[in-house]
Protein backbone atom coordinates (compact mmCIF):
# COMPACT_ATOMS: atom_id res chain seq x y z
CA UNK A 1 0.00 0.00 0.00
CA UNK A 2 1.27 3.61 -0.70
CA UNK A 3 1.94 5.81 2.19
CA UNK A 4 2.09 9.27 1.33
CA UNK A 5 4.42 11.26 3.92
CA UNK A 6 3.80 14.42 5.84
CA UNK A 7 4.32 16.49 9.00
CA UNK A 8 6.90 19.43 10.37
CA UNK A 9 10.33 16.79 9.45
CA UNK A 10 8.98 15.93 6.03
CA UNK A 11 8.76 19.67 5.11
CA UNK A 12 11.92 21.06 6.75
CA UNK A 13 13.83 17.97 4.35
CA UNK A 14 11.54 19.42 1.64
CA UNK A 15 12.30 23.33 1.84
CA UNK A 16 15.93 22.15 1.54
CA UNK A 17 15.43 19.45 -1.16
CA UNK A 18 12.84 21.22 -3.75
CA UNK A 19 15.87 23.77 -3.94
CA UNK A 20 18.35 21.32 -4.95
CA UNK A 21 16.24 19.90 -7.58
CA UNK A 22 14.91 23.39 -8.73
CA UNK A 23 18.74 24.18 -9.02
CA UNK A 24 19.13 21.52 -11.29
CA UNK A 25 16.45 22.67 -13.94
CA UNK A 26 12.79 24.04 -13.36
CA UNK A 27 10.18 21.40 -12.73
CA UNK A 28 6.74 21.19 -12.14
CA UNK A 29 4.93 20.26 -8.74
CA UNK A 30 4.49 16.88 -10.06
CA UNK A 31 7.53 16.49 -11.49
CA UNK A 32 9.03 17.29 -8.17
CA UNK A 33 7.30 14.56 -6.12
CA UNK A 34 8.00 11.88 -9.04
CA UNK A 35 12.02 12.92 -8.85
CA UNK A 36 12.03 12.17 -4.51
CA UNK A 37 10.26 8.99 -5.43
CA UNK A 38 12.51 7.66 -7.85
CA UNK A 39 14.93 8.83 -6.12
CA UNK A 40 14.49 6.79 -2.99
CA UNK A 41 13.93 4.19 -4.50
CA UNK A 42 17.12 2.64 -3.01
CA UNK A 43 15.52 2.45 0.00
CA UNK A 44 13.66 -0.11 -1.33
CA UNK A 45 16.79 -2.74 -0.50
CA UNK A 46 16.33 -2.16 3.08
CA UNK A 47 12.52 -2.42 3.42
CA UNK A 48 10.04 -3.20 0.63
CA UNK A 49 7.77 0.13 1.25
CA UNK A 50 11.01 2.47 1.91
CA UNK A 51 9.71 4.45 -1.03
CA UNK A 52 9.32 8.01 -0.63
CA UNK A 53 6.19 9.46 -1.48
CA UNK A 54 5.59 12.79 -0.27
CA UNK A 55 2.22 14.27 0.03
CA UNK A 56 0.28 16.25 -2.13
CA UNK A 57 -0.73 19.12 0.17
CA UNK A 58 2.90 19.18 1.69
CA UNK A 59 4.75 19.96 -1.30
CA UNK A 60 2.23 22.91 -2.29
CA UNK A 61 3.00 24.56 1.18
CA UNK A 62 6.45 24.37 0.63
CA UNK A 63 6.60 25.31 -2.71
CA UNK A 64 4.08 28.43 -1.63
CA UNK A 65 6.25 29.42 1.46
CA UNK A 66 9.52 28.98 -0.71
CA UNK A 67 7.67 31.39 -3.19
CA UNK A 68 7.16 33.85 -0.33
CA UNK A 69 10.50 34.05 0.45
CA UNK A 70 11.40 34.79 -3.25
CA UNK A 71 13.26 31.55 -2.93
CA UNK A 72 11.69 29.93 -6.46
CA UNK A 73 8.98 31.94 -8.95
CA UNK A 74 6.44 29.72 -11.02
CA UNK A 75 6.06 30.11 -14.64
CA UNK A 76 2.29 29.96 -14.59
CA UNK A 77 2.17 29.23 -18.68
CA UNK A 78 3.99 25.99 -18.24
CA UNK A 79 3.45 25.31 -14.47
CA UNK A 80 7.17 25.19 -13.76
CA UNK A 81 9.09 26.45 -10.56
CA UNK A 82 12.59 27.70 -10.93
CA UNK A 83 14.99 28.56 -8.28
CA UNK A 84 16.03 31.91 -8.16
CA UNK A 85 19.08 34.21 -7.64
CA UNK A 86 18.17 34.05 -3.51
CA UNK A 87 16.84 30.23 -3.18
CA UNK A 88 20.59 29.67 -4.72
CA UNK A 89 21.75 31.52 -1.90
CA UNK A 90 19.59 29.74 0.60
CA UNK A 91 20.88 26.73 -0.42
CA UNK A 92 24.25 27.26 0.46
CA UNK A 93 23.10 28.53 3.56
CA UNK A 94 21.14 25.74 4.95
CA UNK A 95 24.25 23.22 4.27
CA UNK A 96 26.21 25.46 6.11
CA UNK A 97 24.15 25.61 9.01
CA UNK A 98 23.38 21.96 9.30
CA UNK A 99 26.73 20.38 9.15
CA UNK A 100 26.40 17.44 11.71
CA UNK A 101 29.78 16.62 13.80
CA UNK A 102 31.35 13.66 13.58
CA UNK A 103 30.20 10.85 15.88
CA UNK A 104 27.51 11.68 16.85
CA UNK A 105 25.93 8.15 16.80
CA UNK A 106 28.38 7.83 19.80
CA UNK A 107 27.28 10.33 21.32
CA UNK A 108 23.75 9.39 21.09
CA UNK A 109 24.83 5.99 22.62
CA UNK A 110 26.73 7.69 25.32
CA UNK A 111 23.74 9.61 26.21
CA UNK A 112 21.54 6.39 26.59
CA UNK A 113 23.99 5.21 28.78
CA UNK A 114 24.31 8.77 30.96
CA UNK A 115 20.25 7.65 30.97
CA UNK A 116 20.72 4.33 33.15
CA UNK A 117 23.55 5.20 34.65
CA UNK A 118 21.86 5.09 38.00
CA UNK A 119 19.76 2.00 37.65
CA UNK A 120 20.86 -1.69 39.03
CA UNK A 121 23.33 -3.60 37.09
CA UNK A 122 20.99 -6.19 37.77
CA UNK A 123 18.95 -4.81 35.25
CA UNK A 124 18.77 -6.81 31.74
CA UNK A 125 18.69 -5.43 28.88
CA UNK A 126 17.50 -6.33 25.19
CA UNK A 127 19.42 -4.79 22.35
CA UNK A 128 16.89 -5.11 19.50
CA UNK A 129 18.65 -5.34 16.02
CA UNK A 130 22.14 -5.83 17.38
CA UNK A 131 24.12 -6.41 14.23
CA UNK A 132 27.41 -7.16 15.68
CA UNK A 133 26.41 -5.95 19.43
CA UNK A 134 27.18 -1.56 18.95
CA UNK A 135 25.43 -0.81 21.82
CA UNK A 136 25.22 -4.82 23.64
CA UNK A 137 28.98 -4.46 24.02
CA UNK A 138 28.47 -0.88 25.39
CA UNK A 139 25.99 -1.84 28.19
CA UNK A 140 28.24 -4.88 29.12
CA UNK A 141 31.00 -3.35 29.79
CA UNK A 142 28.97 -1.23 32.20
CA UNK A 143 27.94 -4.19 34.35
CA UNK A 144 24.49 -4.65 32.61
CA UNK A 145 23.39 -8.06 31.57
CA UNK A 146 22.49 -7.75 27.59
CA UNK A 147 20.96 -10.13 25.07
CA UNK A 148 21.01 -8.49 21.48
CA UNK A 149 19.02 -10.10 18.38
CA UNK A 150 18.98 -9.59 15.30
CA UNK A 151 17.11 -10.99 12.48
CA UNK A 152 20.31 -11.37 10.11
CA UNK A 153 17.88 -10.62 7.44
CA UNK A 154 19.73 -8.14 5.12
CA UNK A 155 22.38 -8.90 2.47
CA UNK A 156 25.12 -6.94 5.02
CA UNK A 157 23.53 -8.63 8.36
CA UNK A 158 23.53 -12.67 7.32
CA UNK A 159 26.86 -13.54 9.79
CA UNK A 160 26.25 -10.72 12.28
CA UNK A 161 25.00 -12.69 15.11
CA UNK A 162 27.60 -14.93 14.23
CA UNK A 163 30.35 -12.48 14.77
CA UNK A 164 28.90 -11.28 17.86
CA UNK A 165 29.22 -14.52 19.57
CA UNK A 166 32.63 -14.91 18.45
CA UNK A 167 33.58 -11.42 19.95
CA UNK A 168 31.43 -12.27 23.38
CA UNK A 169 33.24 -15.25 23.87
CA UNK A 170 36.00 -13.63 25.71
CA UNK A 171 33.58 -11.57 27.64
CA UNK A 172 32.36 -13.91 29.72
CA UNK A 173 28.71 -14.06 30.76
CA UNK A 174 26.74 -10.91 31.12
CA UNK A 175 26.65 -10.40 26.77
CA UNK A 176 24.39 -12.71 24.55
CA UNK A 177 23.23 -12.98 21.38
CA UNK A 178 20.42 -14.76 19.27
CA UNK A 179 18.98 -14.82 16.15
CA UNK A 180 15.53 -13.84 16.35
CA UNK A 181 13.16 -11.32 14.55
CA UNK A 182 11.89 -8.98 17.48
CA UNK A 183 7.97 -9.70 15.89
CA UNK A 184 8.36 -13.18 16.40
CA UNK A 185 10.56 -13.39 19.60
CA UNK A 186 9.70 -16.17 21.69
CA UNK A 187 10.01 -14.61 25.22
CA UNK A 188 7.36 -13.91 28.23
CA UNK A 189 5.72 -11.32 28.84
CA UNK A 190 7.30 -8.01 30.70
CA UNK A 191 10.86 -10.00 30.74
CA UNK A 192 13.10 -6.99 30.21
CA UNK A 193 14.09 -3.49 32.26
CA UNK A 194 15.57 -1.47 29.17
CA UNK A 195 14.77 -2.07 25.47
CA UNK A 196 17.57 -0.50 23.25
CA UNK A 197 17.86 -0.31 20.00
CA UNK A 198 20.54 1.98 17.27
CA UNK A 199 19.92 2.40 13.84
CA UNK A 200 17.59 -0.50 13.45
CA UNK A 201 14.37 0.53 13.30
CA UNK A 202 14.40 2.08 10.20
CA UNK A 203 14.78 -0.75 8.35
CA UNK A 204 12.27 -3.26 10.30
CA UNK A 205 9.94 -4.17 7.65
CA UNK A 206 7.32 -3.41 9.78
CA UNK A 207 7.88 -1.63 12.55
CA UNK A 208 4.08 -1.14 14.29
CA UNK A 209 4.38 -5.03 14.76
CA UNK A 210 8.23 -4.09 16.33
CA UNK A 211 7.37 -1.80 18.28
CA UNK A 212 4.05 -3.40 19.64
CA UNK A 213 6.79 -6.51 20.36
CA UNK A 214 8.87 -4.24 22.12
CA UNK A 215 6.54 -3.25 24.51
CA UNK A 216 4.71 -6.50 25.29
CA UNK A 217 8.77 -7.47 26.33
CA UNK A 218 9.46 -4.14 28.49
CA UNK A 219 8.14 -5.05 32.25
CA UNK A 220 5.84 -2.06 33.53
CA UNK A 221 8.01 0.41 34.35
CA UNK A 222 10.53 -0.30 31.60
CA UNK A 223 11.80 2.03 29.23
CA UNK A 224 12.75 2.26 25.34
CA UNK A 225 15.57 3.94 23.70
CA UNK A 226 15.94 3.95 20.23
CA UNK A 227 18.51 5.93 18.43
CA UNK A 228 17.88 6.07 14.59
CA UNK A 229 18.28 8.61 11.57
CA UNK A 230 17.22 12.34 12.31
CA UNK A 231 14.26 12.78 9.61
CA UNK A 232 14.85 16.31 7.92
CA UNK A 233 17.06 18.59 6.56
CA UNK A 234 20.71 17.42 8.94
CA UNK A 235 19.88 13.86 8.88
CA UNK A 236 19.44 14.15 5.26
CA UNK A 237 22.62 16.31 4.61
CA UNK A 238 24.14 13.25 6.62
CA UNK A 239 22.79 10.34 4.90
CA UNK A 240 20.82 11.04 2.47
CA UNK A 241 17.47 9.42 1.60
CA UNK A 242 18.42 6.35 3.46
CA UNK A 243 17.45 8.63 6.69
CA UNK A 244 13.88 9.15 5.49
CA UNK A 245 13.50 5.47 5.85
CA UNK A 246 13.33 6.34 9.77
CA UNK A 247 10.24 7.61 11.70
CA UNK A 248 10.17 11.55 11.81
CA UNK A 249 9.70 12.77 15.57
CA UNK A 250 6.01 13.13 14.71
CA UNK A 251 5.84 9.44 13.85
CA UNK A 252 7.21 8.21 16.39
CA UNK A 253 5.31 10.63 19.05
CA UNK A 254 1.72 8.85 16.93
CA UNK A 255 3.18 5.06 17.10
CA UNK A 256 4.65 4.83 20.38
CA UNK A 257 1.17 6.43 21.88
CA UNK A 258 -0.93 4.05 20.38
CA UNK A 259 0.86 1.03 21.47
CA UNK A 260 0.62 2.62 24.87
CA UNK A 261 4.10 3.85 25.70
CA UNK A 262 4.35 7.34 27.95
CA UNK A 263 6.73 9.66 29.33
CA UNK A 264 8.16 9.86 25.59
CA UNK A 265 11.41 11.85 25.05
CA UNK A 266 13.23 12.60 22.42
CA UNK A 267 16.80 14.29 22.28
CA UNK A 268 18.15 15.43 18.62
CA UNK A 269 22.32 14.68 17.95
CA UNK A 270 22.79 16.32 14.96
CA UNK A 271 21.87 13.85 12.31
CA UNK A 272 20.74 11.37 15.15
CA UNK A 273 17.35 11.29 16.86
CA UNK A 274 17.29 9.37 20.16
CA UNK A 275 14.19 8.19 21.26
CA UNK A 276 12.70 7.46 24.86
CA UNK A 277 9.50 5.92 26.09
CA UNK A 278 8.49 4.25 29.15
CA UNK A 279 5.81 1.25 29.32
CA UNK A 280 3.20 2.38 31.73
C1 LIG B 1 21.90 -0.94 10.38
S1 LIG B 1 21.95 -2.40 11.35
C2 LIG B 1 22.34 -1.74 12.93
C3 LIG B 1 23.22 -2.65 13.75
C4 LIG B 1 23.65 -2.10 15.10
N1 LIG B 1 22.54 -1.95 16.00
C5 LIG B 1 24.43 -0.82 14.96
O1 LIG B 1 23.99 0.24 15.45
O2 LIG B 1 25.53 -0.85 14.39
C6 LIG B 1 20.24 -2.88 11.51
C7 LIG B 1 20.05 -4.30 11.97
O3 LIG B 1 18.67 -4.53 12.26
C8 LIG B 1 18.39 -5.89 11.95
N2 LIG B 1 16.92 -6.08 11.86
C9 LIG B 1 16.09 -5.65 10.88
N3 LIG B 1 14.83 -6.02 11.13
C10 LIG B 1 14.84 -6.70 12.32
C11 LIG B 1 13.84 -7.34 13.10
N4 LIG B 1 12.56 -7.34 12.73
N5 LIG B 1 14.19 -7.95 14.26
C12 LIG B 1 15.51 -7.96 14.66
N6 LIG B 1 16.50 -7.37 13.94
C13 LIG B 1 16.18 -6.75 12.79
C14 LIG B 1 19.16 -6.13 10.66
O4 LIG B 1 19.39 -7.48 10.39
C15 LIG B 1 20.44 -5.34 10.92
O5 LIG B 1 21.46 -6.15 11.45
Amino acid sequence: MRRTRSGPSIREFLHYYVLVLLAEHSRTRRELIEEIRQRSIGNRSYRSSGVLWVASAEMDNVLSNLLDRGFVELDSRRGKWAITWHGRRARRRMERENQSEADTKERAADKILSLVEDTPCSSYILDVGTGQGYLAFKLAHEGFRVLGIDSCSLQYSKDSIEKAQEQARPEGGNVEFRQADIRHFDQPDDTFDYIVSSQAMHCMENQRESLKAIYRLLKAGGRFFCIDYLVGSKGFLAHGFHCLLASSREEWTEMLVEYGFSNIRMYELDDYLLVEAEKQ
